[in-house]
């Protein structure tokens, strides 16, 4: 790899990835990528700090508490945090933590937990970033850590915690039910599921079954996906693609006609195009269906606030009717849009996901603390108002920030979510333009700068307030797993686990950030 030097960055001009396997690449070109060392230190710096505070008041429960210092067991008890900073301490080359995961992994007694488990948050958190972490070592680095009895762990404990959840998809349908009790593992019996919830697990699924030879849970995972990716009946399909939130477990048909790119739903949609790329071969389908999902979002959803034209969001959907709301976590769009760009060679979804990112960038800017707020509602330029919407006005207290920032926020907290510098990530790794590096470095200073608390990091009551209005005293794990790898992947050198631009991608993002092997990459498969 050939790197010059440039005004203290260091610009990479990119022959190929990492080590031994340079391959050739296919027709489109990588971008140029600027490495910046030190905002790269900065923030595996704030890891430390988070992973130091949390080491010491809440290790090996799943959050720290860190204004006082105390812990909580949100997660089942299993240590959430310790899973989740698995794979972003692998990847910043953090060998003293990884070190203490890998002594950890062996210890957690999956089989137990006295509190409801959530098969959704179990998957993307704790299944997925075992299934990362063993990818990360069985892989690129292979010969770094020391093959022995801790590493093997890993992947027994992914199989040992399915094979604890794999009850939930005992239903009539075949649709898991979501919520569960352990010891002895059994459902809560609910009668629906939504479809974030259940379109969710195919990857992190589909994987351990690649892993073990073991089909069953690929099977299992499909099966419960099947029912989205053909909706039955017409309700829940209210535009091509974009589908209701709710199905019933008995039958597998919709219940409901709601929907949007955000919680509930959002990464249901994610995982469409993001299977597609873990194996095209198998996964044809999916990406028709998120082609579909794509093209009615451009076709229908897309909208620009009356006060300021130049911005772009996503409009949800109540049958064929629009609603002008938004939300931080939706914010997720720009960079799958961008995702599908790449893979399908679709300027007009790169172009679309590039505006989305403007869009919630400016819900970044707009603000006292320089941060985005959990939720928010914009009147629609094309209709003339809040056709639909629930909240169609400002109210009186933010007519003058509508007027001049394009949004106001129905939720002002910021509780260190992930998808605006996970969406600024892939934008600059689909462009080269560096100015995406300098918006994720002010993103990434403004959150230090308002959410550094006490032992470690907490999220804040209200963006719109100097200082966040007061402290939820709150660490969540993807603080580690999403918001403090993409922080440092958007500064740091290629990699085999970075986006590219070139078709040439040897790993895919969970929705957690944990990334997972392709089935057919480069290096797909292991180097046993
Ligand atoms: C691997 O094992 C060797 C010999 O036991 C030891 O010297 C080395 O420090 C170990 N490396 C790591 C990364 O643990
Ligand atoms: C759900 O129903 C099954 C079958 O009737 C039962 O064995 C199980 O205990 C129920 N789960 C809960 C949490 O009550
Ligand atoms: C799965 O099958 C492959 C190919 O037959 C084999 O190389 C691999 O060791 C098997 N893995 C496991 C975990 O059994
Ligand atoms: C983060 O905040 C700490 C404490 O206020 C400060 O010392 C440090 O310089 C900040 N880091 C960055 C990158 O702004």
């Amino acid at each position: 790899m050939l790197a010059l030097d440039v005004g203290g960055s260091v610009l990479l001009l990119a022959l190929a990835a990492h080590g031994a396997v340079a391959a050739p690449h296919s027709n489109s070109r990588a971008p140029q990528y600027v490495v910046n060392r030190h905002r790269a230190d900065a923030v595996k710096e704030a890891f430390q700090i988070s992973w130091d505070g949390y080491y010491k008041h809440a290790f090996p429960h799943d959050s720290l508490r860190p204004i006082s210092n105390g812990y909580s067991d949100d997660r089942n008890g299993w240590g959430a945090s310790a899973v989740d900073a698995f794979s972003t301490a692998l990847i910043m080359g953090n060998w003293d933590v990884v070190d203490q995961i890998l002594d950890f992994i062996p210890c957690i007694d999956f089989d137990k937990t006295t509190t409801e488990v959530s098969l959704f948050e179990t998957t993307i958190r704790y299944l997925g970033g075992l299934l990362s972490a063993h990818d990360l070592i069985k892989g690129p680095y292979y010969g770094h850590v020391n093959q022995s009895a801790r590493v093997d762990a890993i992947l027994e404990q992914a199989q040992r915690l399915a094979d604890n959840l794999k009850v939930a998809f005992d239903t009539p349908s075949g649709v898991p039910d979501n919520s569960l009790f352990f010891n002895p593992p059994r459902k809560a019996n609910g009668t629906t599921n939504g479809i974030a919830t259940i379109g969710t697990l195919v990857l992190e699924w589909t994987r351990l079954s690649d892993l073990t030879n073991n089909t069953e849970y690929a099977r299992l995972a499909q099966r419960g996906e099947s029912y989205l990716l053909d909706p039955k009946p017409a309700l829940g399909e209210p535009f091509p693609g974009l589908l209701g939130t709710n199905v019933d477990l008995e039958t597998g048909r919709f219940v409901d006609d709601q929907g949007g790119w955000g919680g509930g739903t959002d990464s249901f949609y994610e995982y469409l195009i993001k299977m597609y790329l873990y194996d095209p071969e198998r996964f044809g389908v999916y990406r028709d269906r998120w082609v579909l999902a794509a093209d009615s979002s451009i076709q229908h959803l897309v909208s620009h606030p009356t006060t300021r034209d130049d911005l772009t969001f996503l409009a949800e959907w109540r049958g064929r009717k629009l609603r002008f709301v938004s939300e931080h976590l939706a914010c997720f769009s720009g960079g799958n849009f961008i995702l599908g760009g790449l893979l399908l060679h679709q300027p007009a979804y790169t172009d679309l996901g590039l505006a989305l990112v403007d869009g919630c960038l400016a819900t970044y800017s707009a603000t006292a603390t320089g941060l985005g707020p959990e939720m928010f509602a914009w009147q629609d330029a094309r209709s003339g108002g809040g056709a639909g919407g629930d909240k169609a006005r400002p109210p009186l207290a933010q007519r003058a920030f509508y007027a001049a920032s394009g949004f106001w926020s129905t939720n002002a907290q910021y509780v260190l979510r992930p998808e605006v510098v996970e969406s600024l990530y892939y934008a600059y790794r689909a462009t080269g333009d560096v100015k995406y590096q300098e918006w994720a470095w002010d993103a990434f200073r403004r959150i230090n700068a308002t959410c550094r608390a006490g032992s470690g990091y907490s999220g804040v009551r209200d963006v719109n307030v100097d200082g966040g209005g007061g402290f939820l005293d709150f660490q969540e794990s993807f603080w580690f797993a999403e918001v403090l790898k993409y922080s440092y992947l958007i500064q740091a050198e290629d990699a085999p686990w970075q986006v590219k631009a070139d078709q040439t991608n040897e790993f895919v993002f969970n929705t957690e950030a944990h990334p997972i092997r392709l089935a057919r990459g480069r290096e797909g498969r292991d180097r046993r």
